[in-house]
């Protein structure tokens, strides 16, 4: 358990005061699998159970997390809002509305006012890539990404891991196909990292124009078409067009979308017999996926998906603090 006395905080800022000292979680990429294996395993004893399902924990007692973010969430604030509360942290919710933010401080003024407060830990999510690390790197204490703009949402691809290796028991070997708006999705981006370290077959189906440049670099197949994409998948991962970072027209139509690159009964029985669906959230049923199939209880996962959020939130914190 870590202590909250005043020593431990002498210490902790001492030692973070050279940012390179300082344990964050900032992205998958460069995460190696003894760490992706290590969260997953500790997230893992938060799942269930009477070991944190419900009872509040003392791991975090004296501590202070503060989740600050930019942009709109439902699942990841509340679910950090959670972890961090069960293992007995005090929590405090920014909102940018409100602050001053909203008067035209900058982000590295933000950072210099959290700092000044001695914050424990900060959990970020921005609408541009890269600000959370500029943020960390200003910060005496560890921040976790919560979502940079299409940069990474670490967090969320190591939710979707547990998941998967819950309900499959390993990732390695395993054919994941992720589908739909990957140029503009941070979940994306963050899985294809995971799940390359754990020797799953990484495959993505897009319309030409949600393709990120420089796929090549990524290390998986590109498919454009569904049928031929989804065959013999294990693991199938739907993604919603991210409209607030869209500008311009990348699809024709929703209905077209649908027809091409919707997740329905028919494209997904070329999947194995087995196969699952994932979906991060939030859906748009009826545009990336069939509604009653996303509520399929054989071959959704995606009700898992939010379970699981709040122990590997609560496996991160603990992780960033114990650093
Ligand atoms: C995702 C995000 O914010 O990137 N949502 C989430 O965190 N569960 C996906 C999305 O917004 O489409």
């Amino acid at each position: 358990m870590l202590r909250a006395d005043k020593t431990h905080k002498t210490r902790k800022t001492q030692r973070c005061a050279s940012v390179k000292a300082c344990r964050h979680i900032l992205a998958i990429e460069g995460m190696s699998r003894d760490a992706i294996v290590a969260l997953l395993d500790k997230a893992q004893s938060y799942v269930g159970g009477d070991s944190g399902k419900r009872r509040r924990l003392s791991v975090l007692e004296g501590y202070s997390v503060i989740n600050l973010f930019f942009e709109n969430s439902t699942r990841t604030r509340t679910s950090f809002e959670m972890a961090a509360k069960r293992l007995g942290a005090n929590v405090v919710n920014m909102s940018v509305a409100t602050s001053s933010i909203k008067k035209g401080e900058t982000l590295l003024d933000t950072a210099a006012t959290l700092n000044a407060m001695d914050t424990d830990v900060l959990v970020v999510r921005h609408p541009c890539s890269g600000a959370v690390v500029l943020l960390a790197e200003k910060m005496t204490c560890p921040v976790i990404n919560g979502g940079d703009g299409a940069h990474e949402h670490p967090t969320q691809a190591l939710i979707d891991a547990l998941t998967i290796r819950s309900r499959k028991g390993r990732l390695s070997g395993l054919k994941v196909v992720i589908c739909g708006d990957v140029k503009h999705s941070r979940v994306a981006r963050s899985n294809i990292h995971l799940l390359n370290t754990m020797q799953a077959e990484v495959h993505i189906v897009a319309p030409y124009t949600l393709v990120p440049s420089g796929i090549d670099e990524l290390g998986v197949r590109v498919h454009h078409d569904m049928h031929t994409g989804l065959r013999d998948a294990d693991v199938i991962m739907m993604l919603r067009i991210q409209k607030e970072r869209i500008h311009g027209a990348y699809v024709s139509s929703p209905r077209e979308y649908y027809h091409f690159f919707g997740l329905d009964r028919k494209k997904f029985a070329v999947a194995k017999d087995d196969a699952v669906i994932m979906h991060p959230g939030p859906m748009d049923r009826g545009v990336e996926i069939d509604s009653e199939l996303a509520d399929d209880i054989d071959r959704s996962l995606i009700h898992q998906q939010v379970e699981v959020g709040v122990a590997v939130r609560m496996a991160c914190l603990q992780t960033v603090m114990e650093s």
